[in-house]
């Protein structure tokens, strides 16, 4: 077995969704409470320069990878539900639209629909499978049922055309389809430009007006990315200036300018978006920022030492470091649901935090690592309809006298994009590559209630997974490994002696957002390594599990 093995996804960046809320968990209602605008550093570029390719979308689940994919070409992309009034639209100085893929049908009551400033502003615009439906069933063609529908791969065939969208195409490619419905009668002026076998129109086109029946923004699309290239530089003409220097660069001008002299708080634990979240405010107000560092005692081995070490050594940051492990472990003393371990954390970590903020002088903003995955979670229809399993995102809350206005700046970014940011700040490599770590931390990690002396047992378990995966070569390509201590026990041998030890299992899983997952073909040396030193260094430990469920029917956590 390779390293590749261990993974089935054919793009290994990680997209963040609820998996790295980290401390940022506790304080996130305050958003939602203040309704104020927050801070971010959106767009790359200011003033004219600023240009904006528009993904409207219509809930497909590919939706963000085509805003990634153009951001990969350094032009900014932002993904705007389909509803979106053109005078959000305008700010953005939009170069063309980018019309998504969706679960619906065109001719279907209440299908989405492109709002009518798509076609009359005369953009360019890019339909994708449903988008492309969506143009030919507004202006005038016919979309029914096929009566086969395409899933998969299939070869595309370019006719004899000549137009801008097909530069260094070849003309015969493979292409990812993905579709029930299909083109009957082209809109007046459209010419089928491309075609597969079971698509007599795979591509469309009209003047600056494309459609596509196949997805250009995955992976199997080989030669997608040469067409939303040929779409963004040669129909858009946008230039491709948004970059991520770029983007630090913006930002620090507009954090400088919006706080000016008042007071920042952030809080940090170590975390992938709170550090890099500081970081970047750090370096544009420096001492006017005072990160509170709440440690919760739930933290990994050495977590906190090391992250501290980060920030005040190499960073000078102001940092106010309150080690309430005490308080924490007490306030849990003899809970074993996982809820009210969640909301008993969520409320201490409020409380402790808003203890600190109280001691200083005046403060007017708080800084949130809200990244974009939250952001377009929260403005998608079926986040607030979806069923509650897990209190991610309710555990607490900023206290409502506490009127603090929000800084998000990294609110428009991608979690990778994120991790280009940290680096680009000077952040350990460690720190930026850090796997989601859950706000609640070791405790639910723990079946049952939490003692000192199971957090003991579960952070040298845990650390030997770690040492073991990295040694492996294999931390970055999970999204997350870790131990478990169950609250089982059984019987073992050790020398003569018969034990009656604790049960640890191992939990390793590949992920693009956390939302899905699937357990990790690890490969057996590693597993066996790791079984053989848990059973040896770990203290009362005499049996470890591999756990091999996906998400679903399983959750990542075991509570
Ligand atoms: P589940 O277990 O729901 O986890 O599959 C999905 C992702 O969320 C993380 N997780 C949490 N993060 N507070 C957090 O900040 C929590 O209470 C929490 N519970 C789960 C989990 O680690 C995984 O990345």
């Amino acid at each position: 077995m390779t390293e590749n093995d261990i993974t089935n996804n054919t793009d290994s960046r990680h997209i963040h969704g609820s998996g790295d809320a980290e401390v940022s968990t506790y304080l996130g209602i305050a958003k939602e409470k203040s309704g104020q605008q927050p801070i971010s550093g959106g767009q790359p570029v200011s003033g004219a320069e600023r240009e904006t390719i528009i993904v409207i979308d219509f809930g497909s689940q590919y939706s963000h990878l085509i805003a990634r994919r153009i951001r990969e070409l350094h032009v900014y992309c932002e993904l705007l539900p389909h509803d979106t009034p053109w005078e959000k639209i305008a700010e953005l100085n939009p170069k063309g639209f980018v019309l998504s893929g969706s679960p619906a049908s065109v001719y279907e009551d209440g299908a989405p629909l492109a709002a009518s400033y798509v076609y009359e502003k005369h953009l360019p615009v890019l339909g994708i499978c449903y988008g492309m439906q969506v143009i030919a069933h507004q202006l005038g063609g016919k979309v029914v049922a096929g009566q086969k529908k395409e899933y998969g791969h299939a070869v595309l065939h370019v006719g004899d055309v000549d137009s801008p969208l097909f530069a260094d195409f070849p003309t015969s490619s493979p292409v990812w389809m993905s579709h029930g419905d299909r083109i009957e009668e082209l809109p007046q002026g459209f010419k089928s430009l491309a075609h597969t076998e079971n698509s007599p129109v795979a591509v469309m086109g009209c003047d600056n007006i494309f459609g596509l029946q196949w997805h250009p923004e995955v992976v199997h699309s080989q030669y997608g990315t040469t067409i939303l290239k040929n779409f963004v530089f040669d129909i858009c003409h946008c230039q491709g200036n948004w970059t991520i220097g770029n983007f630090v660069n913006v930002s620090l001008e507009r954090i400088k300018e919006q706080v000016g002299q008042r007071k920042v708080i952030s809080a940090i634990s170590g975390g992938v978006d709170s550090s890099v979240v500081s970081t970047l405010i750090h370096k544009a107000i420096g001492e006017q920022l005072t990160c509170i560092f709440v440690n919760t005692g739930l933290l990994r081995r050495e977590e906190a030492d090391r992250t501290l070490a980060v920030f005040r050594n190499n960073f000078h940051m102001n940092i106010i470091y309150v080690d309430a492990t005490e308080r924490f472990l007490s306030r849990l003393s003899g809970i074993t649901d996982p809820e009210t371990k969640r909301k008993t954390i969520g409320a201490e970590f409020i409380k402790v935090f808003e203890e600190e903020a109280s001691k200083l002088e005046q403060v007017d903003f708080l800084a949130q690592g809200t990244v974009y995955p939250d952001v377009i979670e929260s403005a998608s229809s079926t986040a607030a309809t979806s069923v509650k399993i897990k209190s991610h995102h309710n555990v607490g809350g900023l206290p409502s006298h506490m009127t603090l206005k929000l800084i998000e700046p990294l609110r428009f970014l991608f979690k990778d994009e994120v991790r280009q940011v940290g680096l680009e700040l000077g952040l350990p490599e460690e720190m930026v590559w850090r796997q989601p770590f859950p706000g609640p931390g070791l405790s639910i990690r723990i079946i049952g209630d939490v003692t000192h002396e199971k957090l003991e047992i579960l952070k040298s378990a845990d650390w030997i997974v770690m040492e073991e995966i990295k040694k492996a070569n294999l931390y970055r390509q999970l999204w997350q490994s870790f131990a478990i201590l169950t609250d089982l026990k059984s019987v073992g041998v050790t020398g003569d002696f018969r034990t009656y030890g604790h049960l640890v299992a191992i939990r390793a899983v590949t992920s693009n957002d956390a939302m899905t997952a699937d357990w990790a073909r690890l490969p057996y040396d590693v597993l066996a390594t790791i079984s053989s030193r848990i059973v040896n260094e770990v203290p009362g430990v005499n049996r470890v599990v591999y756990d091999i469920t996906s998400k679903p029917p399983a959750t990542i956590e075991w509570e």
